[in-house]
């Protein structure tokens, strides 16, 4: 059957593929380590859940407005009034089926053929694909040279007279990189001067290590907020990876072009996901702050026992839940770091995922939502099989 262009173009979330690989390996008995997941390993708190379970008994189950229920939309803007400054209402922010959804929705509304859109790499896996499907070009910078953080200088140099936009993922995702403010609001100056839009991916910000602060563009006034386009979510904050909640907060004629975009596909997100989402908003807090503590002791073990690998070099991430070690001493030998990951996979039963999908073909991604059992059992068989050969 014919499989129209734009789809035959589209290749399969690498990070899903790689899930879905280690589970079939676990299911036919095999001890698999797996460091591929892009989700939080924690449960999706109590209070959450029992929100989502009164939405159902109380009758909350027919379709809502297509851009999400007023109160979860307020209750986002008062997130993104009081911790970026912000002067946002409920016509700025429209609920979509997990923050991807948002970027899908957000990619097809700002951007089209003949635009440029900047994306530094490593970047996370789907950001090319998305822009490709809305008709605009990734414009690469490489941060490998530059400590894997984007500099204003490498941005003024991707500018032409196509560009229309940037995207800001801070903490990124496969880096775990959290992008300096003073290189922040040059880039937002630059932005400025050249009239561009920007996609700030802030799906991470609540998961930061000591000595690092999140750093929001949106936050360094009107000038800058009324071009920026900040992406949130309940997946990573609040371990709800499963209920496909995300948010989009920016101009209100873009969000309620997405709206209108939305209608004609997914209409609204699930009725009580969101109530689900609102309770994760306006309910207590502190379990935030103590996982992400959990994530720090965890970044701490991985990737002191990554700096045991030969050949492996790491940059310790500053939030998120990944570390994404440069292998190019290993590249020798193996060729390329996707023939690396499968000769772990196949050699030490550790799953990682290659960089190439992230624009780094020397570098690995792991994840550390496990335990901290899985993460000395996984690179301590990683050290053994790399040792031996
Ligand atoms: C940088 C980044 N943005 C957006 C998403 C999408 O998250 P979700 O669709 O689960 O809300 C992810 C998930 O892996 C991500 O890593």
């Amino acid at each position: 059957m014919r499989i129209s262009k734009v789809v035959s173009n589209i290749q399969e979330s690498p990070t899903l593929a790689i899930t879905a690989r280690v589970n079939q390996l676990k299911a036919q008995g095999k001890d698999i380590i797996g460091f591929g997941a892009g989700e939080p390993d924690f449960d999706t708190p109590d209070d959450i859940k029992e929100a989502a379970v009164k939405a159902i008994k109380d009758g909350k189950t027919k379709y809502t407005p297509v851009g999400g229920i007023v109160e979860l939309k307020q209750a986002v803007c008062d997130v993104v009034n009081t911790e970026y400054g912000m002067q946002t209402a409920p016509a700025n922010v429209i609920v979509s089926c997990g923050a991807k959804h948002s970027l899908y929705n957000l990619f097809l509304t700002l951007f089209e053929a003949g635009d440029e859109v900047i994306l530094p790499a490593p970047y996370w896996v789907s950001y090319p694909p998305m822009l490709e499907i809305a008709g605009a070009t990734p414009v690469i910078i490489d941060t490998r040279t530059t400590g894997l953080k984007l500099t204003a200088d490498q941005v003024k140099e991707a500018i032409t007279p196509r560009t229309r936009g940037i995207i800001i993922n801070s903490p990124s995702n496969p880096t775990g990189m959290v992008f300096d403010k003073k290189e922040l609001i040059k880039i937002a100056e630059i932005c400025i001067e050249h009239d561009m839009l920007i996609v700030s991916d802030d799906i991470y910000n609540k998961i930061i290590f000591s000595g690092s602060e999140f750093f929001s563009l949106a936050s360094i006034g009107p000038e800058v907020a009324e071009r920026t386009f900040i992406i949130k979510g309940a997946s990573k904050t609040f371990y709800m990876t499963g209920w496909r909640i995300g948010y989009c907060i920016g101009n209100k004629d873009v969000i309620a072009a997405m709206s209108r975009l939305q209608s004609q596909s997914t209409s609204n997100p699930t009725s009580f996901a969101q109530y689900g989402a609102l309770q994760s908003l306006t309910g207590d807090q502190s379990i935030v702050g103590v996982r992400a503590k959990i994530f720090e002791e965890r970044r701490n073990l991985m990737v002191s026992k990554i700096r045991e690998v030969p050949g492996f070099s790491i940059i310790p991430p500053e939030g998120a839940f990944y570390c994404f070690p440069s292998v190019a001493g290993q590249i020798d030998r193996f060729g390329s770091a996707t023939k690396l990951a499968s000769f772990l996979l196949d050699k030490a039963q550790v799953a990682v995922v290659p960089g190439i999908d992230f624009g780094a073909d020397d570098y690995v991604r792991f994840s550390f939502a496990t335990s901290e059992a899985n993460i000395i059992k996984g690179l301590d068989r990683i050290k053994e099989a790399l040792t031996q050969g």
